[in-house]
């Protein structure tokens, strides 16, 4: 057995560091990530610098962490009655990634066993604890074949995020909770938006095929790569023929649906995907991309550049807070606000999301949309509309948000396009597409507003 990418992927085993070595710095970001630092963060901080064997072990480490992010709430629960004592945080972290590993069944049991006390051994703050992470690893051999259903019964287990989140989540979606939250235990897939200023998506297809690489079309400018591969590697991917962006989100522009000429509004752009997506859609587009986050803001350019977006529109870029538009020189015929949010729609991308966020954070970033809306809306011209969307399934950042928005505008109202309670887009993976909305998807709200 081999040990997949972070994505699912299987790298070359003989490549692959030693298995101890990528438990120890999956441990190190798990630590960190459990006192509250993004999953990416603290593993962007746990790797080895100015190593040459850095980017095969920080890939290794990633992967070993997502895969025990995935199942959390489980190996939690399984070391709660497997420990007979609360271990050291440092000494948690390593049973945690471990017993991560044994659910995952990627490698031979005893080899998870022998590496995760080998890597207990290598740190200072986890060798005196070598034999109870020896002893405590073994038990849990011994005993998942009876434990693992037993725990998977509790709803928390099951659904592998906190109550309040699968709560959230059950008032949201009723009948389909337990499915998404099933769904989003998956790796995410793969998804290209094919350039169609480069060639059809039938043209790509073929071009996949040529390359011996499986692939599906999920929506209408949509392909699914079946095997995921590091960006650089995907076919046409450097040259801008094609982007990764989910099916989902590729949704927005084809809504917003501008036509030639016009001008267009990003309003929280970075890093850039559907501005360059609006620069293949119509021509000769004049487009503000605005974000607040300066660091953000540097990948609007490189996305724009690898995809010669400014070849077809005139895009100004810019740092500033869309909500406090005193740089918006114009009025627009399109506003696209794609707004921050709880991100509840993207767990398979970003498992550590329910395990970070707290329920007020759902207020807070309700609160930083209406305000987003408000002060956009002033900048939309007679006629023109306004798309909101959020990667959020929650109802407080869709629908009641759309609601109150067109209660509050006498001038507002919901176009016909996403309908008169906004478009809910819960996650799918459908696999065959019939045309419509996309089959293979994040989760999304949209709602467009027409000025009257
Ligand atoms: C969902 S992401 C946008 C993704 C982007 N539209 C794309 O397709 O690549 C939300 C963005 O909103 C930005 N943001 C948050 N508050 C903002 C504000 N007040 N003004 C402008 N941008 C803001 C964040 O920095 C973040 O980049």
């Amino acid at each position: 057995m081999t040990a997949p990418g972070p994505s699912g992927d299987t790298p070359n085993a003989a490549n692959a560091p030693p298995l101890a070595d990528a438990l120890r710095v999956a441990a190190a970001a798990w630590a960190a990530f459990r006192g509250g630092a993004s999953l990416d963060r603290a593993l962007a901080e746990a790797a080895p610098r100015s190593d040459p064997a850095t980017p095969r072990l920080a890939a290794a480490a990633k992967d070993i962490a997502y895969t025990a992010v995935r199942h959390l709430a489980l190996i939690e629960a399984l070391l709660d009655r497997l420990a007979h004592r609360a271990p050291d945080p440092a000494v948690a972290a390593l049973l945690a990634v471990a017993v991560g590993q044994l659910l995952a069944e990627r490698h031979a049991p005893y080899a998870v066993v022998d590496q995760a006390v080998a890597a207990a051994h290598a740190g200072r703050g986890t060798r005196a604890a070598s034999g109870f992470v020896n002893a405590v690893l073994r038990n849990a051999l011994r005993r998942l074949p009876t434990l693992r259903p037993e725990l998977e019964q509790q709803p928390a287990v099951a659904g592998n995020a906190p109550r309040w989140w699968i709560e959230r989540l059950r008032a949201a979606e009723p009948e389909g909770f337990a499915s998404i939250l099933r769904l989003q235990r998956q790796p995410p897939p793969l998804v290209l938006r094919v350039n169609r200023r480069h060639g059809s998506v039938e043209d790509y297809l073929d071009r996949l095929q040529r390359d011996g690489l499986g692939a599906t079309r999920v929506g209408p400018a949509a392909v699914w790569l079946h095997q995921p591969l590091p960006v650089l590697q995907i076919p046409g991917f450097a040259e801008g023929c094609v982007s990764v962006q989910d099916a989902g989100a590729q949704l927005a522009v084809q809504l917003l649906d501008p036509q030639p000429g016009m001008r267009v509004l990003d309003a929280c752009a970075a890093p850039g995907g559907k501005t360059a997506q609006l620069a293949e859609t119509a021509e000769r587009l004049t487009i503000d991309a605005v974000d607040i986050d300066a660091d953000r803001v540097v990948r609007i350019e490189d996305n724009l550049c690898r995809t010669r977006a400014r070849e077809h529109a005139s895009i100004r870029v810019l740092v500033a807070d869309a909500a406090a538009p005193a740089w918006a020189p114009q009025r627009y015929q399109r506003i696209l606000l794609d707004a921050p949010c709880t991100a509840s729609g993207i767990v398979r991308r970003h498992p550590d999301i329910p395990w970070l966020r707290r329920p007020a954070d759902v207020v807070q970033l309700a609160t930083t949309q209406e305000r987003l809306l408000d002060a956009l809306w002033p900048l939309l011209e007679p006629a023109g509309r306004l798309l909101y969307v959020v990667c959020s399934v929650f109802g407080e950042e869709g629908p009641r948000q759309a609601e109150r928005f067109v209660q509050r505008h006498a001038d507002a109202r919901a176009a016909a396009s996403t309908g008169p309670g906004g478009l809910r887009l819960p996650p799918a993976q459908a696999v065959h597409w019939s045309g419509g909305l996309p089959s293979v998807h994040d989760g999304f709200y949209f709602a467009m507003f027409e000025k009257i």
